[in-house]
């Protein structure tokens, strides 16, 4: 029976997997183990090769999924696949230290402590070779998470660590935002009861083969997921970043407004029309490559999605006018909350309904 699951998730990572698992057989000698590797249905073939490797090793497993993407979504897939009582995470790409790990699951079979991190920041661990603007992002990045986090962590944005298959259990029952790269984070900012935990040392190694997912888009997502635990999940994370879409869009409107206006000097109607559309199609561009990054639309969906889009949102404009409208003309009411109570309406619309209509879930296959 194994004792440690160690989860894998991948993306484009077929140059990767094998040597992984050679070097985790050699580093976990004498420890009964399995190796589950979370694939989001990579287009080098990343599944099957994992898949291949299994026919040769019981030890190794492959879940793929399709028409989903989400590193931290795949880790706890995968954590829940596992029947191991302590799981592992560890990136594919040779990066982590995967020497590391007799040691920490060690320390966790002591029962002292639920969480054991592979930390570049505490002493004698590093972060090899970054340049300094990746360097600098990390650590600002590091001070902002100390405001959702219940613990001193030294390097909460690791994606190398082992956790008792319990303790992460009860952190995803009790909510895990599960959006972007930092599910370590997330699992200590969602947890129940403070997390027993250590961290060990260890050189963050360069990569050799595939490349970095690691986007602009990486720094929203983890904006995204702070907020989300800052405000204690009880908005969904989706309309979160809607919203904010829509705050921008709506500076967008002004400045296009502002140019057609006064600056090319056409009419108000025509200003105001020209910047509503500007103004939509730059919130339908903008929500699919941030909001619905995982299920974004492309091609002919892309074109039929903005159709979708721009009609949602002329109804939730409508209902936007209508209430507030209503609001302010009954007795005793302030313009100012009625315009808000108008806004709010719309946005809720639009929300949901380019939610069910726009981004519609991926059918499989
Ligand atoms: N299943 C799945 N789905 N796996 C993914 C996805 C995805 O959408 N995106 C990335 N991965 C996999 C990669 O294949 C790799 O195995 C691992 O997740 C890390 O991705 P990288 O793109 O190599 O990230 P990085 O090296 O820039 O950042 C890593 O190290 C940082 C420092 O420890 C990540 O682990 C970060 O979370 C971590 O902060
Ligand atoms: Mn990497």
């Amino acid at each position: 029976m194994p004792q440690l699951s160690v989860i894998v998730p991948t993306f484009n990572e077929i140059g990767n997997v094998v040597e992984l698992r050679d070097r985790v057989a050699k580093a976990l000698d004498g420890i009964d183990w399995e190796m589950i590797y979370v694939d989001d249905n990579s287009p080098d073939g990343t599944a099957q090769a994992v898949r291949d490797m299994a026919q040769q090793d019981r030890r190794v497993r492959c879940i793929q999924r399709i028409g989903r993407r989400g590193l931290s979504t795949a880790c706890i897939e995968g954590m829940l696949a596992s029947s191991a009582p302590v799981v592992a995470v560890i990136d594919a790409d040779l990066q982590h230290d995967e020497r590391l790990l007799p040691k920490m699951l060690e320390l966790i079979q002591g029962g002292e402590l639920d969480v054991v991190v592979g930390s570049r920041y505490v002493e004698s661990g590093g972060i090899g070779t970054w340049d300094e603007s990746r360097a600098a992002f990390s650590r600002w990045a590091t001070r902002l998470s100390r405001v959702v986090l219940k613990a001193d962590l030294q390097d909460p944005m690791s994606g190398f660590f082992m956790i008792r298959r319990d303790a992460a259990v009860d952190c995803i029952k009790a909510g895990v935002s599960g959006v972007g790269f930092k599910i370590l984070l997330d699992l200590f900012a969602t947890s129940p009861t403070p997390l027993r935990y250590r961290e060990l040392p260890y050189e963050f190694r360069n990569r050799v083969a595939g490349e970095s997912k690691l986007d602009t888009n990486v720094a929203w997502e983890y904006f995204i997921m702070l907020l989300d635990k800052f405000m204690g999940g009880v908005v969904p994370i989706r309309f979160i970043a809607f919203s904010l879409v829509g705050g921008f869009g709506l500076i967008v409107h002004l400045i296009v407004l502002w140019a057609m206006f006064k600056g090319a000097g056409t009419t108000f109607l025509w200003a105001q029309t020209g910047a509503t559309m500007v103004a939509m199609t730059s919130n339908y561009v903008m929500n699919n490559v941030l909001t619905y990054r995982d299920m974004r639309l492309h091609g002919w969906s892309f074109v039929r999605g903005w159709f979708s889009f721009v009609l949602a949102c002329s109804v939730g404009a409508l209902a936007n006018v209508g209430i507030a409208d209503y609001l302010f003309h009954k007795e005793g009411s302030f313009w100012v909350s009625s315009a808000i109570a108008g806004v709010l309406v719309g946005a809720v619309w639009n929300y949901a309904v380019t939610a069910v209509y726009t981004w519609k879930k991926p059918k499989a296959g």
